[in-house]
C-alpha cells in the first residue's frame, strides 16, 4: 500500500525533477524557512537539505526510496502514535529526532537538533547523509566527484556512532550495545537493520524493525521443556541490545495455556515514564530460563511466544515468533 503510494508519487514527479532548473516551477514555501538563508546558495537542488526526498534524491535513487518510505524513519513526523503522544509535536523537545538536521553536521556525540523544514520527512536522506560541513554534496562511502550529487567519503557513515543522535539520547541503545560480545567483535547496527541483500548491491534502507514479522524472529531463540512439575521456558536474546529493544509500544509475551485450559501470561516490555515496575526485558545476549509451574505436573497443552507491536494487542493479532510442542 505504502509502496504503490510512493511509486505514484514518484512517478508524478519524475518530469519535474528531470528539470530542476525550470524556472516555471514555483518555489516551494520551504525556501522560506529561516534556515534557507544561513545556506551558501546551494548550486544544485539535490544539495538542497530542505527539498523533499522525493524531488531532492527519488529521481536517481528509486530503489532506496522506496525502501526508506516504508521504513520508521520515513515516517517519524507523521506517525500517529509519535503526533499523539507529542500532542501534534508542540511539545518542542520531541522533534529533535523525528525531524532532525543532518547529524554528521550537528554532532555524532549530541542529540540531533531539529529541523525548520521539510519535516514531513521525519528522518530524511540527508539527516544521515548531510555532510559534515553542509556543504554541497551527500557523505558516502566513496569520493565520486563527478556524480552528480557530489558523494564524499565519510567514514562515519559506516559505523554505529552515526545512529548515537537520535538512539542514544533517551533510548541508551548505544550504551547497551557497549556491553555485548557484538561490540567487542566491532559489529555494526547496519548489518541487522540496513542488511546487504542478496541481488542488491550497497543496504537495504527497508523496514527492518520490530513492525517486521520475520525480522523480529531472527532475534530471539525459543526452547522448552518439562521438569518434573515444571515447564522450562528457555530464552535467548540474539540481539546486542535489549529485547524487546527502545520502544515502549513492544512487548515480548510468554503463553502458557495449561492443561486445564487456564492460560499464564509473562510479559516483557519497557516500562512507561514515571512506571515503577522495573525493566524485566532480556539484556543484551541474554539467556533466561522461565519457569512455571505445572498443577498436575501435566504437560501445558500449548505454549507461545508472541511479540506484541502495540499496547493491548490481542494474542490472536500478535506476531507469533515460537510455539511448542
Ligand atoms: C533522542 C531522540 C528522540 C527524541 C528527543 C524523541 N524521540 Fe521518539 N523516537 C526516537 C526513536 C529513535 C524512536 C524509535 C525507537 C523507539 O521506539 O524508541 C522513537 C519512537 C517514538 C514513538 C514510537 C512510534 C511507534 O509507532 O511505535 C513514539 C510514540 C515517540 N517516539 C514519541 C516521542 C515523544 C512524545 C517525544 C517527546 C517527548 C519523543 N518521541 C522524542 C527518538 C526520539
Ligand atoms: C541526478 C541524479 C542524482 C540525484 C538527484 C542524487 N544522486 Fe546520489 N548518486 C547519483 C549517482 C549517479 C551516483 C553514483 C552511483 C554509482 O557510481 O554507483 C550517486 C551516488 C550516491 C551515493 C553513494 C556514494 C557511494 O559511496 O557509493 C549516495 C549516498 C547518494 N548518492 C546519496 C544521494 C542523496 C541523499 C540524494 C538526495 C539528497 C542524492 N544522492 C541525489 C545520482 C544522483
Ligand atoms: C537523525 C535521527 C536518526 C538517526 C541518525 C538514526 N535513526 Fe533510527 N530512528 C529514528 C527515529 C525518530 C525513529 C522512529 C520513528 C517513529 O517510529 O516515529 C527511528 C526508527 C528506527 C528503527 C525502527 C525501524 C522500523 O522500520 O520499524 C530502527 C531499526 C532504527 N531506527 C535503526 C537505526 C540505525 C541502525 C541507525 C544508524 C545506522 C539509525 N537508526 C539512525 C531516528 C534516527
Ligand atoms: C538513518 C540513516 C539513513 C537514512 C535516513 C538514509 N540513509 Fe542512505 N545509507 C545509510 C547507511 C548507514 C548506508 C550504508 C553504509 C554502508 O554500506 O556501510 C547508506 C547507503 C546509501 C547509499 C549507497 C548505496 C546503497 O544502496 O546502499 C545510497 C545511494 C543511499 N544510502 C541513499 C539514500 C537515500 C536516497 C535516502 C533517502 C531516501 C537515504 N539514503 C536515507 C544511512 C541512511
Ligand atoms: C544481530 C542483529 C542486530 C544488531 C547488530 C542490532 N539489532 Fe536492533 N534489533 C534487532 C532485532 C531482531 C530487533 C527486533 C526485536 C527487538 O525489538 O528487540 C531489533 C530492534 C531494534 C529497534 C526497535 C525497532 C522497533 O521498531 O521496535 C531499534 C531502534 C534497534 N534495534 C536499534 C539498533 C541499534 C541502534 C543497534 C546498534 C547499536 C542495533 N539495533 C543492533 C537486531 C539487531
Amino acid at each position: 500500500m505504502r509502496r504503490a503510494l510512493a511509486g505514484a508519487l514518484l512517478g508524478s514527479v519524475l518530469g519535474l525533477a528531470a528539470c530542476p532548473e525550470d524556472p516555471s516551477t514555483p518555489a516551494p514555501e520551504w525556501t522560506q524557512a529561516e534556515n534557507a538563508s544561513e545556506l551558501e546558495s546551494p548550486p544544485s537542488p539535490w544539495a538542497e537539505p530542505w527539498r523533499p526526498a522525493l524531488v531532492a534524491c527519488a529521481p536517481c535513487h528509486e530503489r532506496v526510496f522506496l525502501e526508506w518510505s516504508e521504513s520508521a524513519h520515513a515516517h517519524a513526523w507523521t506517525d500517529r502514535n509519535a503526533r499523539q503522544s507529542s500532542r501534534e509535536f508542540t511539545r518542542v523537545e520531541c522533534r529533535s529526532c523525528h525531524a532532525p538536521q543532518a547529524v554528521l553536521a550537528t554532532g555524532l556525540d549530541v542529540i540531533a537538533v531539529e529541523r525548520e523544514a521539510q519535516r514531513e520527512d521525519g528522518v530524511h536522506c540527508l539527516s544521515c547523509h548531510g555532510l559534515p560541513s553542509g556543504e554541497a554534496g551527500v557523505a558516502g562511502l566513496r569520493d565520486l566527484p563527478t556524480a552528480p550529487c557530489r558523494p564524499r567519503r565519510v567514514e562515519a557513515l559506516a559505523t554505529n556512532a552515526l545512529c548515537f543522535p537520535c538512539h542514544e539520547p533517551r533510548q541508551g541503545t548505544l550504551a547497551e550495545f557497549a556491553r555485548s560480545s557484538a561490540a567487542a567483535r566491532d559489529e555494526r547496527c547496519a548489518t541487522c537493520h540496513f542488511p546487504a541483500l542478496e541481488g542488491r548491491p550497497g543496504r537495504s534502507h527497508g523496514d527492518w524493525g520490530g513492525a517486521n514479522e520475520r525480522f523480529v524472529r531472527t532475534g530471539l531463540r525459543f526452547a522448552c521443556r518439562v521438569e518434573g512439575e515444571a515447564l522450562v521456558v528457555e530464552l535467548e536474546n540474539r540481539t546486542p541490545h535489549r529485547f524487546p529493544a527502545e520502544s515502549r509500544t513492544r512487548s515480548l509475551v510468554v503463553r502458557v495455556e495449561h492443561e486445564s485450559g487456564a492460560v499464564e501470561h509473562r510479559s516483557f516490555r519497557r516500562p512507561n515514564e514515571g512506571e515503577s515496575s522495573p525493566d524485566e526485558r532480556l539484556e543484551p545476549e541474554e539467556r533466561r530460563e522461565l519457569r512455571f509451574a505445572l498443577p498436575g505436573a501435566e504437560a501445558p497443552r500449548r505454549v507461545e511466544l508472541l511479540f506484541k507491536t502495540f499496547p493491548l494487542q490481542p494474542d490472536a493479532a500478535a506476531f507469533v515468533l515460537g510455539r511448542w510442542p
